[in-house]
């Protein structure tokens, strides 16, 4: 088969995630950060290293202001939960993962304030039009670092700035960029970054976290969940320091032994030669998708201004129907429908169908690009006779 879902989940990983997760198993086993035996002291140096390795690829502050979690989600959810009050305004865009979306609905029927800003229908979101929203009780911009739909990258660093100026928290959702997109927590003034470990940083399923910048206060931003921490045990209350406050419960080392390699993966790689090789195959797959009689591809025309998620239509066929014949007939794996992200959708006139949506990753050949274009071309053809 040939795997185009990379945005879903990243397949396959580097050979080292399996062994980092292996070795944890068989070899370390013990609860981090919980006993002082030399076990519970190497399992507990694996998810140090883990938080340090992303400390470096994303220039947050401080290792110690990575919080882990289960998944972007979960992070997400510590941000905006943790974050907002009855009465605060937040500013997002329109073109969000239901990640985002769904806990900004919940927490409107708690009194918080949302205006969504629309994007352009390539998915391009202006900053004008972000710093026009703004409210003076506004608290918080938050928005994704790039579309999972049609790959549309966000003007970040802009709009870091912009928050700055306005003195107002920025949370980034970097589900689609963390490991195939360079980030930078501190240059780009973001203060709240979600990121999780599936995907591009090539770790597990059950891994992500949130970096917290240091302009965030453990006062300001409340705990999803309470419980053992291992530290500070004689207290009933939650502890009050990074990463302890936000990390209850026996945490996913088995997971962060393979974050920590795939992020080190990464890093070999290195990100620009990463990003360098993910903007070819991106171009090739929309330039070769766009000269298919019948197809739809949707977004930027130029990879440099999106990540790798990639939407396309064939006139005639539902989405559902192309990913089928794609699978069944070709053996080639994408993800069709609306992807968690009905605003995008809604953004590109495919609500509420959607779309098909390839994604490649860093270890698809040029041979399997041809090849998924060919059968794009054979399901086009089909449709049209
Ligand atoms: C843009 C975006 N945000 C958030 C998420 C949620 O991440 P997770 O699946 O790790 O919870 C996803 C995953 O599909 C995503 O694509």
């Amino acid at each position: 088969v040939i795997y185009l879902d990379n945005a879903a989940t990243s397949w396959p990983k580097p050979p080292e995630v399996a062994r980092a997760m292996g070795h944890f198993l068989d070899e370390v086993g013990a609860n981090p950060g919980r006993s002082a035996h030399r076990l519970s002291i190497a399992a507990g140096r694996i998810v140090d290293d883990a938080r340090e390795v992303l400390a470096q690829l994303l220039n947050a502050p401080d290792p110690l202001r990575i919080v882990f979690g289960a998944n972007g989600t979960e992070a997400i959810n510590l941000a905006l939960r943790g974050l907002l009050r009855t009465g605060d305004h937040v500013v997002t865009s329109g073109i969000e993962h239901n990640a985002v979306m769904r806990p900004l609905r919940a927490l409107e029927r708690v009194g918080v304030s949302i205006t969504v800003v629309p994007c352009d229908p390539e998915g391009r979101l202006a900053v004008a039009d972000v710093e026009a929203a703004l409210l003076p009780t506004t608290k918080l911009i938050a928005i994704t670092h790039a579309s999972n739909v049609m790959g549309t990258l966000t003007p970040v660093s802009e709009i870091g700035a912009l928050a700055r100026r306005h003195d107002l928290l920025l949370l980034v959702d970097a589900a689609a960029t963390a490991g195939c997109h360079p980030i930078d927590v501190t240059h780009d003034a973001i203060d709240l970054l979600a990121f999780t470990g599936h995907k591009a940083l090539h770790g597990p399923m059950g891994t992500g976290g949130l970096v917290i910048g240091d302009r965030v206060s453990i006062g300001q931003l409340a705990p999803l969940k309470f419980g053992g921490t291992g530290s500070h045990s004689d207290s009933e209350e939650q502890p009050t320091f990074l990463p302890d406050a936000y990390e209850s419960g026996t945490p996913n080392a088995v997971g962060l032994a393979g974050l920590d390699a795939g992020v080190r993966w990464v890093m070999q790689q290195g990100l620009g030669a990463l990003r360098a090789r993910l903007v070819a195959t991106t171009q090739r797959l929309s330039d070769g998708l766009r000269m298919i009689p019948g197809v739809t591809v949707y977004g930027p025309p130029r990879a440099e201004e999106r990540c790798s998620a990639l939407s396309f239509n064939i006139n005639g066929l539902a989405p559902s129907e192309v990913g089928l014949q794609l699978d069944d007939a070709h053996g080639i794996l994408a993800r069709v429908g609306l992807h968690c992200a009905p605003g995008a959708h809604r953004t590109l006139g495919t609500f509420p169908d959607g779309t098909v949506r390839f994604a490649p990753g860093p270890f698809l050949s040029a041979e399997d690009i041809e090849r998924a274009l060919a059968a794009v071309a054979a399901v086009a053809r089909e449709a049209r006779s």
